[in-house]
């Protein structure tokens, strides 16, 4: 028998118990140490999950040779200090999103991971969506025909964060799908509308505009300042449209719908006037795999520590999807909005509400 991937994650905040109820679970690793800052969240971890270790700073994973590879699970800001170093030590790392808060961190870290032979993943948990993988697969075979424009929108009442504006907190998500969904292209333009409603200087509603080669439009519209839970990006085709909605059972729905051309001969024979007809055929919804995304996520990062398979989001990937989220940022430059760039710690200050 194989002995399992010695594992450690640093961070088990709010999405941290995730990653780790997916590590523990998982039957080809096992998790040897937690680090948080926290007490809380270490008592958290000491309560769920009594088999692992739980220590306070990272350095004591770092140190462990027997430790294979790191999950990182922390704010943004920090992601890059503690990748760097887990690479430095010899671990693979699976890092959250941003994978780093600019480019030529995300460079240097695939830099790091190649020398040493190890693999830098970033979570991107949507590009391991049975969901997103259909959509991707039906705009590959043509079915949607050209893809004309994208547009998402991820909304919610909060969950306010005071470590990054909603742009660098929700947008890696958008920005992701849509590169795997148009095969990773480098834009044209990129431009974002931001304001800061809640807290001074940290955008809680963004609208980006993107503009692709071949004519192709993205849009996304972001809020933790919003009525509704809503999760949803629509991909309008030449010859269909299809729409997945996250919070929906059935994730996709594709619609046969669109406007056709019509040559019809006036009563002078006037052929270069077209008419449009709107067609509204059926919708399908067809079944999508319900395994979960993060589960797909974790087996990937394992079969890439163990089998060195190329990474669905390895640096490169990141590198793409953190240039957009700072050229987003540089379209903007007169706002207060300080993105991902706040100092670590800054979620400890208290919340400015303005009147
Ligand atoms: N993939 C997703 O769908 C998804 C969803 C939510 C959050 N995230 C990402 O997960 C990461 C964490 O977000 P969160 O919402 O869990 O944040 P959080 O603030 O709730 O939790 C972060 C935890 O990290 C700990 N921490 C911070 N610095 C540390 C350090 N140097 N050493 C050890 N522990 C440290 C904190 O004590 C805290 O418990 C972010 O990168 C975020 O973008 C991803």
């Amino acid at each position: 028998m194989t002995s399992k991937i010695k594992v450690a994650q640093i961070g088990v905040g709010y999405w941290g118990p995730a990653l780790l109820r997916n590590l523990t679970s998982n039957p080809r690793c096992e998790v040897s140490i937690v680090a948080d800052l926290s007490e809380e969240r270490r008592d958290f971890v000491r309560n769920s999950f009594p088999a692992t270790s739980v220590v306070d700073d990272p350095k004591y994973i770092f140190e462990d040779p027997e430790i294979k590879a790191v999950v990182i699970a922390t704010p943004a800001a920090t992601h890059f200090d503690l990748a760097s170093r887990a690479l430095k030590a010899g671990k693979h790392i699976l890092v959250e999103k941003p994978m780093a808060t600019c480019v030529k961190d995300v460079q240097r870290l695939g830099q790091l991971a190649q020398e040493r032979n190890l693999t830098a993943m970033v979570g991107h948990t949507f590009i391991y969506h049975p969901a997103v993988h259909y959509l991707r697969d039906i705009i590959n075979l043509g079915e949607l025909g050209q893809v004309r424009y994208v547009y998402s929108q991820r909304l919610n009442l909060g969950r306010i964060r005071s470590d990054c504006d909603v742009l660098w907190n929700l947008a890696p998500h958008d920005i992701s799908i849509v590169q795997f969904l148009l095969g990773d292209p480098v834009p044209l333009s990129v431009h974002k509308t931001g304001m800061d409603y809640v807290q001074r200087g940290i955008d809680d509603v963004v609208f980006v505009n993107i503009t692709y080669p071949n004519r192709v439009l993205a849009n996304f519209h972001l809020s933790w300042l919003d009525p509704n839970r809503t999760r949803s990006l629509t991909v309008v085709g030449s010859e269909k449209m299809a729409v997945y909605d996250d919070t929906k059972p059935n994730k996709i729905a594709i619609y046969d719908k669109g406007i056709d051309r019509l040559h019809t001969p006036g009563s002078n024979m006037d052929y270069d006037r077209p008419t449009f007809s709107l067609r509204s055929g059926k919708v399908y919804e067809p079944t999508i795999s319900s395994e979960e995304p993060l589960a797909i996520e974790v087996s990937h990062f394992l079969d890439c520590v163990e089998y060195g398979i190329e990474c669905w989001t390895g640096p490169e990937h990141a590198a793409k999807v953190v240039k957009i989220l700072s050229d987003c940022d540089d379209s903007a430059p007169n706002t207060q909005a300080k993105g991902a760039r706040l100092e670590t710690g800054a979620s400890q200050i208290p919340i400015e509400v303005w009147k």
